[in-house]
């Protein structure tokens, strides 16, 4: 297969829109995103790590307009504004500078690809906790360094994309951006379900996903979950209390994944856009083998399972119609299961 257009360094950020700009920065400042810079058009949140904003809230229909990749050289842009229907090289006009070529996907999201926005400081993170566990005693004549609130958002680590037609998508984002695939799940009757892809950095770890690319049962396309790194796993507990305190709404978690193995926790923002915290995730390289599996086989670690709010972003009658035939082969599943035992 031939080479990729460019390989990106990382995922950037997301502009995601709300109708109430002003109750969704309470959301996001409950989440744990801190606010580092504001214009007349948009709020830019960061998490404490170093790197440049990671989510520019501004004013509209809810939604997540763009995302953003960052190109890891100048003359990778150049790479990128050469494929057709790409933007030319351009200024970003904002905090922090740099630039950006602007492109779309095939199920028509943009995405923009970014360069040489500044880093800013880092801020203080989570405290981290030693554990008195699995017979290592590291905790000795201190408390443990919890301390409630919001979770403490690290940075952004990935997003879910999801379409009627995956794997189409994943293609473009592998030829072009150099995504590479993890794992992949499989329907009843053989379509993908859910394929991750992961950055590609040669033989440096990564983050399992950077990307999942699912399809969507309603068949419609959007942004379906943006997740971020938080501090560990108490700093995720503390901040599951926090926003559970603020009647936020829990669309699935406290869990850990069977593929990328985070522990997981999704709240939806008061517009229904999905928001993940996450930590403790998989690491692949590019030695790593992708997998093929039935999703109807698929159990995470632990954990309830998702609510429907989650699987179903939006009511139609392929939704109803795929939701009974998951359910069915669910059901199926579990039959052939308890009957191999
Ligand atoms: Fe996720």
């Amino acid at each position: 297969m031939s080479e990729p257009t460019i390989k990106v360094k990382r995922l950037a950020f997301v502009r995601v829109t709300a109708p109430e700009p002003a109750k969704a920065e309470t959301f996001l400042a409950e989440f744990g995103l801190q606010l580092a810079t504001r214009t007349d058009d948009a709020a830019y949140f960061r998490g404490t790590d170093p790197d440049p904003h990671c989510y520019v809230l501004s004013q509209g229909e809810a939604g997540v307009p763009s995302i953003a990749f960052e190109a890891e050289s100048a003359a990778d842009l150049e790479k990128v504004a050469a494929l057709p229907g790409a933007s030319p090289i351009e200024k970003l006009d904002e905090p922090g500078g740099g630039q950006v070529v602007r492109l779309r996907d095939p199920q028509g999201q943009p995405v923009e690809i970014v360069h040489g926005i500044a880093a800013l400081e880092p801020i203080e993170p989570a405290p981290p906790v030693s554990y008195n566990m699995d017979g290592r005693r590291t905790r000795e004549g201190e408390l443990p360094a919890v301390r409630p609130g919001p979770s403490h958002v690290k940075r952004i680590g990935h997003l879910v994309l999801e379409s009627a037609d995956p794997v189409s998508v994943y293609r473009w984002y592998h030829e072009h951006l150099g995504l590479r695939k993890a794992d992949e799940l499989h329907l009843p009757d053989g379509r993908t379900q859910m394929l991750f892809a992961s950055l590609d950095r040669g033989a440096e770890y990564v983050d399992h996903h950077v990307v999942g690319f699912q399809y969507a049962l309603d068949e419609g396309a959007r942004v379906q979950h943006v997740a971020f790194e938080v501090g560990n796993l108490d700093d995720l507990m503390a901040g599951h209390e926090h926003l559970k305190a603020k009647r936020r709404k829990s669309v699935w978690g406290v869990g850990r994944h069977r593929y990328g193995g985070q522990i997981f926790d999704y709240w939806a923002n008061p517009w229904g856009v999905i928001h993940e915290h996450w930590t403790d995730t998989d690491l692949v390289n590019d030695q790593s083998v992708a997998t093929d599996s039935d999703l109807m086989d698929m159990q995470d670690y632990w954990g309830p399972p998702p609510s429907v709010g989650f699987i179903v972003a939006r009511w139609n009658w392929k939704a109803v119609k795929n939701l009974f035939t998951l359910a069915a082969g669910r059901l199926q599943a579990e039959r052939r299961n308890r009957k191999a035992a």
